[in-house]
């Protein structure tokens, strides 16, 4: 039975007191998590001691929503993923399409920044995805391939921590989720891609979903073959949401003898 993830992405959004909420709401209502799950929170970068305090000895883990393509240097403004690696986080989310839309971020610095991370000890959950624009105009298996293979490009397939995540833009907070049948499409067509660099690697990816998923819309999408987790944006920032996409993922998880 292969894994599941569920990561919270927090963007811009929190502050000590609300953080310590959060967090407490999620250990609270989940005591234990499932030993086929792992569940983390990705806050922005000031509170990543907070929630090293926060998640000390507990399963929840956390991360960094992005981390440079450096590991040191003069690189004012950057942190390095060995920093977060330090505090005691374990993913940092790369090439999310906030980071393309709003600071120029680009393929090749996507996949220099998740070879950073794996370079750091993180585990980098790569973010690919098309715009409306270029769904409506037929092109959004040329876009995945571009990202995909950007990204890989820089990274040895045979690194068995990275995380996927499937994040059309135009479902990132518009409330409208793709619908299942869209997502295990394009799951499926991202994990035939990598198939192609190495087949045994695909089939162990841990490809995840993010885009206006919640707790009404987390069954159906979780259903699907090729999803393993959930990259959570705005029901993340709601501990009950949060805790109840979580039951969802479970209820998804079937023994690998039925
Ligand atoms: P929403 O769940 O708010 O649509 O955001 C998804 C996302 O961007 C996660 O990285």
């Amino acid at each position: 039975m292969k894994k599941k993830w569920l990561i919270g992405n927090w963007k811009m959004h929190g502050n000590l007191a609300s953080n310590k909420a959060l967090v407490g709401g999620i250990l609270a209502a989940v005591p234990s998590l499932h030993e086929q799950v792992s569940i983390a929170v990705c806050p922005p970068f000031p509170y990543l001691y907070q929630l090293a305090e926060l998640t000390r000895d507990t399963y929840l883990g956390f991360g960094a929503q992005n981390v440079s393509d450096h590991l040191q240097g003069a690189y004012t403004g950057e942190t390095s993923p060995l920093m977060v690696k330090e505090l005691g986080g374990s993913y940092a989310i790369i090439g999310h399409s906030e980071r393309r839309q709003y600071q120029g971020e680009n393929d090749g610095l996507m996949g220099r920044k998740a070879l950073a991370a794996i370079d750091a000890g993180l585990i980098p959950v790569i973010c690919v995805g098309e715009t409306a624009e270029e769904r409506d105009s037929g092109r959004t298996h040329e876009v995945l391939a571009r990202q995909l293979d950007a990204a890989f490009g820089y990274i040895r397939t045979a690194h068995d921590k990275i995380i996927l995540a499937y994040e059309p833009r135009w479902a990132i907070g518009t409330g409208i989720a793709a619908t299942p049948e869209i997502v295990q499409s394009e799951h499926e067509f991202l994990r035939q891609r990598i198939a192609i660099r190495d087949k045994a690697f695909a089939a162990k990816l841990p490809i995840v979903y993010g885009g206006s998923v919640k707790s009404s819309n987390a069954a159906s999408i979780f259903s699907m073959p090729d999803v393993d987790g959930g990259l959570i944006g705005s029901a993340a920032l709601n501990a009950q949401e949060f805790v109840t996409i979580y039951g969802e993922l479970l209820k998804a998880i079937v023994p690998a003898n039925s």
